[in-house]
């Protein structure tokens, strides 16, 4: 794998869940793979989980590691080329990527979605910056669209938890107080798409996701006719795409609760906001998967990391 910046990049879905749940059980099997090369990982956006669950991947690959959070620390960025830099733009992306590249063996970017301009977000200019004018891999830590490693990670905590061969899944938009982004649930779309399983995808009317993703998936309107007889829900919120970047309603009424959600195993990437998406007691009970989530980060990232060390040997 030369980068990873969506879930295709994995070739074949399954064989990489196996991968990872094997350097699960053995953490440090490939511990010499990144001996005296170093990732970058540079942060657009706040994180705990993928900044974490990524160092210590690279750490369990013998990789250095080197943090930014580029969005409060570094030079603000200018992507376009051909550009009269006379305003707040202090270093061009065509300088930056490189030098970066001389510094590292691999980056790993997070920049999400500005949620103002729909096109300027689907042209991912930060990760495409990146992936055009730096000369080593590049890795999607979410970017405007996409959120891979934490798919990978999703996919990984079905294959362990799946107590069915054809699973059914359902992903359930919730409500929350400020517009989030679409990358999660993009991503676990494209990655339900190579599962063997019965997938629901349930929203409120006006927050259909982009129709090119959803394209083939069942969208229900109606939440308690989707989460009839599911085995897992994953719960996430997301804002309009119509409407593009806009909270049309709060729908309190489509919180997660136990009555819900039945005796179906609960998801979700985290962070999540307790009694608004899902409440405490689903959160607190044996039903939620989300610190199992959450561990899988690192073995998502581990195995992506592990095949582009591979790769560039
Ligand atoms: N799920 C996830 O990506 O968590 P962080 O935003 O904390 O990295």
């Amino acid at each position: 794998m030369k980068h990873y910046l969506s879930i295709s990049d994995l070739k074949n879905l399954q064989e990489a869940v196996k991968e990872g749940i094997e350097l699960k059980s053995d953490p440090f099997s490939f511990d010499q793979l990144g001996k005296r090369k170093t990732i970058c990982l540079l942060f657009f956006n706040n994180s705990l989980r993928t900044r974490l669950s990524t160092q210590k991947a690279a750490s369990n690959l013998g990789l250095n590691t080197m943090v930014m959070n580029f969005g409060s620390e570094g030079w603000q960025l200018e992507y376009n080329d051909g550009v009269v830099m006379d305003a707040g733009k202090s270093e061009h992306i065509r300088e930056a990527a490189k030098v970066v590249s001389q510094y590292a063996d691999i980056v790993a970017i997070r920049a999400f979605a500005g949620l103002i301009d729909r096109e300027q977000d689907e042209a991912e200019v930060v990760l495409n910056g990146f992936l055009e004018h730096a000369t080593i891999p590049v890795v999607n830590m979410e970017s405007s669209v996409a959120h891979p490693l934490q798919a990978l990670a999703d996919a990984i905590t079905l294959e362990e938890h799946k107590t069915v061969e054809r699973p059914k899944v359902v992903l359930s938009w919730a409500p929350h107080p400020k517009a989030l982004p679409h990358a999660v649930a993009n991503s676990f779309i494209n990655m339900m798409k190579l599962q063997d399983a019965e997938f629901v995808i349930t929203n409120p009317v006006g927050y259909d996701l982009n129709p090119k993703i959803t394209e083939g998936c069942r969208i229900v309107n109606d939440q308690e006719k989707a989460l009839e007889n599911a085995n897992f829900v994953y719960v996430k919120n997301w804002s309009s795409y119509r409407d593009y970047g806009r909270v049309l309603h709060q729908n309190r009424d489509w919180m997660m609760t136990s009555e819900k959600l039945g005796g179906a195993n609960f998801m979700h990437c985290l962070p999540v906001r307790r009694n608004v998406v899902v409440e405490d007691a689903v959160l607190d009970s044996n039903q939620s998967l989300v610190i199992d989530q959450a561990d899988n980060r690192t073995w998502a990232a581990q195995l992506v990391l592990k095949r582009i060390l591979k790769e560039s040997q």
